[in-house]
């Protein structure tokens, strides 16, 4: 993992400015082209966040981490557990592939649940469109959806009782979130996925261009939805994948 030293990740002890959220909207701006929809969408989960983070160089807005925590009973476990919502995980063109999310992520765990966050136990979920993001719930113990394997009912159970946090109206059977993302419903988005998403021919890549976007005569479309995604971490999980690594 390289972190270019120049890059500081701040925690802002005050509420976010509207510059700042502009910054924000604008860096999102370059995945979902469209400004003034995300300058809502920033400043609804700055909102609602128990912990934003902001990558920094010098005083310019790079990427940024918002997110909340819960306590939910999930399937995984017999008693209630903290979970995570990643509400947002955004880096700026020209920052990805650097080990910057993965930094944005741990201190945002750490935020939430304390240094020791890696020997404990606890669930994530978030809504993506993002292979990527979904090559990183595959580091927790389970994850779910994956690339052509059902999805355990318990699971699903669960996922539909998440609808109202993530603001979506229903569930499909590939996990889309219907109602999250309907501005860009069959929008073209073969150069975005080339330039910002592809990067390896794997099946995190395969679920997402078989349920948020579909691929029509060469082209990549938009499905309009986000992907709901969803992780639990045993105690220990991420010292284990970290002595691994
Ligand atoms: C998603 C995002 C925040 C991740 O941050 P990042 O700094 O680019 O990612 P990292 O460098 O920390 O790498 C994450 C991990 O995924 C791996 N990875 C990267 N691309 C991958 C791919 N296509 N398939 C599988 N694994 C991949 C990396 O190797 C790394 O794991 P490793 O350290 O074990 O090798 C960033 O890419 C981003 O902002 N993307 C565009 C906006 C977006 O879609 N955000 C998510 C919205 S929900």
């Amino acid at each position: 993992m390289f972190v270019p030293e120049k890059i500081k990740i701040s925690n802002p002890r005050t509420e976010l400015t509207d510059d700042q959220i502009r910054q924000m909207a604008m860096i999102a701006v370059n995945y979902f082209p469209d400004e003034q929809f995300l300058e809502a969408v920033v400043r609804h989960h700055a909102g609602q966040a128990d912990t934003i983070r902001l990558a920094m160089e010098q005083d310019r807005i790079v990427g940024f981490s918002i997110a909340s925590k819960y306590r939910l009973m999930t399937p995984f476990y017999p008693r209630p557990v903290n979970v995570l919502y990643q509400r947002m995980l955004y880096l700026k063109p020209g920052f990805l592939y650097r080990g910057i999310g993965l930094l944005l992520l741990s201190l945002t765990l750490k935020d939430l649940f304390g240094w020791l966050w890696p020997f404990k136990r606890f669930a994530a979920f978030c809504r993506t469109q993002n292979p990527v993001v979904a090559r990183l719930m595959d580091m927790y113990s389970v994850s779910y959806p994956h690339y052509d394997q059902p999805v355990p009912e318990d699971v699903r159970e669960f996922a539909e009782g998440l609808l109202p946090l993530v603001g979506a109206e229903s569930l499909d059977q590939k996990f889309r979130l219907a109602g999250t993302l309907d501005a860009f419903s069959g929008m073209d988005y073969t150069e975005i996925w080339n330039r910002y998403l592809r990067r390896r021919n794997n099946q995190y890549e395969k679920l997402m261009l078989s349920s948020a976007f579909e691929q029509k005569d060469g082209r990549v479309i938009n499905s309009g939805a986000f992907v709901l995604m969803i992780a639990y971490a045993k105690p220990l999980n991420f010292v284990r994948y970290l002595l691994r690594v």
